[in-house]
């Protein structure tokens, strides 16, 4: 049987022949079939959704142009599946869609008729966005865990000669206290040992999460207690504070502690990222349908690149000579243990947002 994708006597033939029309009509896959002469013949409604363009615009017009049309170039497995005679699978892509980016699978088949003879090939895309970012949670979350598992180890190796370290440089500071300069190297050790302790307190946070003890609080006043902290800071970097607190907030079920530790890191972050001065913007929105309370953390600084994106919750990514890099990656943690989520918008030379999430109850 050769098809014609003139005749539309035989798409109705092709399409009884080779498929149970209801499957393709109704697949959450993106189907596209073409005759031997590569016109579309089959253009189902996952297909529509996808490529953003009409079915009337595209069934019976050749495929190329569809091709042309939404990705500007010629290049298709589809065509190259009924070219050479050779399907695909498998095939991992990125594309745009009219309602954002999408990850896709897609393979290709050939269609042949009872005597062996291609006579059409068909292109199936499935949607694998959700499952990519599913995939992408375990991998962070394996990330974590082995990080987690070493530095507990090395936390506690670490942790007791340099108490015993700092214990003798303590005793020291009192028997040589008369003499000034040695006074001040003991200081620049103690305080460097502190920052060690720093370190290892938060690898630990990431190793053991400590689970949160959580009780009912006013976030608003979570959130005064850091921004008093961080007052004089604003003041001396000549920045702007804004808070926009919305009324209606009910009270959240956390741990003020670690929710401080993230409220600071964000504050500081932002803080840096605005050498010459700037504004950040605190505001709070309470979202009674969803029973959540999102917080902004809006700054006019440097902003992120995109590819750098990716990074800042990695841990001991960081950009700063004195940065560990684990302040974003142990906010996250205490963030998800609380069942809630931080997201981030950023705009290079503008500044960023970090938008934190929290469940109500
Ligand atoms: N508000 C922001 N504006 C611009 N860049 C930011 C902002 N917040 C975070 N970053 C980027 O993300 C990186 C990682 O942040 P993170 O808080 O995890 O570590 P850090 O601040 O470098 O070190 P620390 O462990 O001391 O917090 C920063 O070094 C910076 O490059
Ligand atoms: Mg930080």
């Amino acid at each position: 049987m050769a098809l014609n994708s003139e005749n539309q006597a035989d798409i109705k033939l092709y399409n009884k022949k080779y498929f149970s029309e209801q499957y393709v009509d109704n697949s959450s896959s993106a189907i596209i079939a073409i005759d031997l002469n590569e016109h579309v013949i089959i253009y189902n409604q996952s297909a529509e959704d996808l490529m953003g363009i009409p079915s009337g615009e595209v069934l019976g017009r050749p495929f190329a142009e569809l091709l042309e049309r939404k990705t500007g170039t010629q290049d298709s497995i589809l065509l190259n599946t009924l070219r050479l005679g050779r399907p695909y699978s498998h095939i991992e892509a990125v594309v745009e869609t009219p309602s954002g980016m999408m990850n896709v699978m897609a393979y290709t088949t050939l269609v042949k008729d009872e005597n062996d003879n291609i006579i059409g090939g068909i292109l199936t895309i499935r949607d694998i966005t959700s499952q990519k970012q599913l995939e992408e949670k375990i991998f962070k979350a394996e990330k974590f865990s082995v990080i987690g598992e070493l530095a507990a180890g090395i936390a506690h190796e670490v942790r007791n000669p340099l108490t015993a370290v700092n214990g003798f440089l303590q005793l020291l500071g009192k028997k040589f206290n008369h003499d000034k300069q040695l006074m001040q190297y003991i200081n620049i050790m103690l305080g460097e040992i502190s920052r060690i302790n720093h370190i290892i307190c938060e690898f630990l946070l990431l190793a053991r999460p400590t689970v949160p003890v959580k009780r009912k609080a006013n976030i608003h006043e979570v959130l005064d207690e850091i921004l008093l902290l961080t007052e004089g800071e604003f003041l001396i970097k000549n920045i702007n504070l804004v808070r926009l607190y919305d009324k209606n907030c009910p009270l959240v079920n956390i741990d003020s502690d670690q929710i401080k530790q993230v409220f600071l890191n964000l504050v500081s972050n932002a803080v840096a990222a605005m050498p010459r001065g700037g504004q950040l913007s605190v505001f709070t929105r309470y979202d009674s349908a969803e029973s959540t309370i999102h917080l902004y953390f809006e700054d006019t600084g440097t902003g992120i690149d995109q590819a750098k994106l990716e990074l800042i919750f990695d841990p001991f990514y960081t950009t700063k000579e004195d940065g560990t890099g684990l302040g974003l990656t142990v906010s996250y943690r205490i963030i998800e243990n609380h069942g809630g989520k931080i997201e981030v918008l950023s705009t290079p030379g503008k500044g960023s947002t970090f938008i934190v999430t929290l469940p109500v109850g």
